[in-house]
């Protein structure tokens, strides 16, 4: 690969934490959206992916779900981000989900910001919660640990400039990159059969340009990307790195988690689906690494 074709990509920012800690309304707060009020009993029960423009950038965030039933997708959330935003209530503190989620952020290697949510309530805590997170080795920078920690209201709004400047100075510091004149590589953080639109499967795409009319392998699904909507419910043609798009075209519905892989012709796409199905996941990526590179795979 090409080092002049490395261009500053956005950072992808997970957002994790125990159930109604309130990572849904911070990210609601920060897009100046509703989604909270939409979900079936005021629980999350998929990854959101947004991406929302600040003043330092853009920023592409995945919400994930609190409830202990999801822990999958909270370790794909993981998986396939930069940096993580651990939000604890002020008020609850420290809690089962709370302690998945920094031991998810932990195996995936990724930087965990704390936000301290819910500050605006009377029987908020800061200094409880900063106390209770010592155990897992999240120490404040004022305490000589080297942990960022932001208390914040999702109502209020108070501190959310200040935790988007720290997710914006974090991923500086990474220096995170990406070739976007290459054939697009996803995972799949979502999919599912739509009634009039067939299979529809959520990509963030991480590296190069997915464009429309490429000709893509997800797992056992090929196809051909028929058309792209993006986070804001936009038809588009072309998505770049760090982007996450609904594709269209497929020939099934993929498994979440899995890898999108941009072939040369839909005939290539097939055969490599065809292969996945024949020989299973293990043995379809190490008879395919012989003809792309390591690096087109993961
Ligand atoms: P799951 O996705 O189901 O895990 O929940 P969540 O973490 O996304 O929490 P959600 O945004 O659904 O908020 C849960 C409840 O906490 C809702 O009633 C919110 O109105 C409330 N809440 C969220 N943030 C704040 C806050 O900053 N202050 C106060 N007072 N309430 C908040
Ligand atoms: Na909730
Ligand atoms: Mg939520």
């Amino acid at each position: 690969e090409d080092e002049t074709d490395m261009i500053v990509r956005p950072p992808v920012v997970c957002v994790m934490g125990h159930v109604d800690h309130g990572k849904t309304s911070l990210l609601d707060k920060i897009r100046s959206s509703h989604v909270t009020t939409g979900e079936a009993g005021g629980i999350t029960q998929h990854i959101g992916a947004y991406v929302v423009e600040t003043s330092n950038g853009k920023i592409t965030f995945l919400d994930t779900p609190g409830h202990e039933a999801f822990t999958s997708m909270r370790m794909r959330g993981a998986q396939s981000t930069d940096i993580a935003i651990l939000v604890v209530a002020a008020d609850d503190g420290v809690m089962p989900q709370t302690i998945e989620a920094i031991n998810h952020a932990k195996a995936a290697g990724i930087e965990i910001i704390v936000a301290i949510n819910k500050i605006d309530k009377e029987s908020a805590n800061i200094e409880r919660v900063k106390q209770e997170l010592i155990e897992y080795e999240l120490v404040p920078e004022d305490w000589g640990g080297s942990t960022i920690f932001c208390p914040v209201s999702a109502h209020t709004g108070e501190g959310i400039d200040e935790l988007l400047d720290m997710v914006s100075l974090t991923a500086e510091v990474l220096e995170l990159k990406a070739n976007p004149n290459r054939k697009a590589r996803g995972i799949v953080l979502e999919a599912q059969l739509d009634k009039g639109r067939g299979p529809v499967a959520t990509v963030l795409v991480q590296k190069g340009t997915l464009h429309v009319g490429d000709a893509v392998a997800i797992g056992s699904a090929h196809g051909k990307v028929r058309a792209m909507i993006n986070d804001k419910g936009k038809r588009i043609k072309t998505a770049g790195p760090s982007t996450p798009v609904e594709i269209l075209g497929l020939s099934e519905v993929p498994n979440a988690g899995e890898v999108m892989m941009v072939m040369d012709s839909e005939k290539e796409a097939r055969s490599v689906a065809e292969k996945f199905i024949a020989y299973g996941r293990e043995k379809m990526l190490s008879e395919t690494k012989q003809q792309l590179s390591l690096d087109d795979l993961f």
